[in-house]
């Protein structure tokens, strides 16, 4: 299969940036540009700080993908989620990184460095990059949280 875009924005932080390294070659030798917001050293960063830059270029449409590594993948799923638009996923496995796509239609994927081996993080990769999303009842879903203001209006809770 190809790969569903020409371009990706990737940012880690120190826990994962040694996969970031190895990930960067890798979907370049796909003909994917990839745009590296950092860091640029494995010294030790906070990764609030890259998961915005990386969300916030998703969020504002400049980029269609995007990628983020952590020691776990869970701090930068967390702040990822904070912008509107961006759907970031958290696939440490194949089967999860396609459902992220088929059904969650995901826009960031994260992975944890020290969860997964570069092997194993290759393949979700390219599996992620390659997979479509599959409209329909998941496009309806997805329009009931995405770009919208707090989920809570309209529920009568606040
Ligand atoms: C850094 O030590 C670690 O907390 C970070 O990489 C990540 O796992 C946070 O969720």
């Amino acid at each position: 299969m190809e790969p569903e875009t020409s371009s990706v924005i990737i940012g880690s932080d120190h826990a994962a940036f040694a996969l970031k390294e190895t990930l960067k070659i890798f979907i370049e030798q796909k003909n994917i540009a990839v745009t590296d917001v950092g860091p640029h050293s494995a010294d030790a960063v906070d990764y609030p700080d890259y998961a915005f830059l990386v969300a916030g270029a998703v969020s504002s449409g400049k980029y269609n993908r995007g990628i983020l590594l952590c020691g776990t993948g869970l701090g930068m799923s967390m702040a990822a989620n904070k912008f509107p638009r961006v759907r970031a996923a958290l696939c440490n496995d194949l089967f999860s990184a396609i459902m992220s796509r088929r059904h969650n239609d995901a826009n960031i994927l994260v992975m944890g460095g020290r969860v997964i081996g570069d092997v194993l993080a290759k393949e979700i990769v390219s599996t992620w990059m390659e997979t479509p999303f599959e409209g329909g009842r998941h496009q309806r879903r997805l329009d009931k949280f995405d770009d919208m203001g707090c989920p809570l209006n309209g529920l009568g809770i606040l």
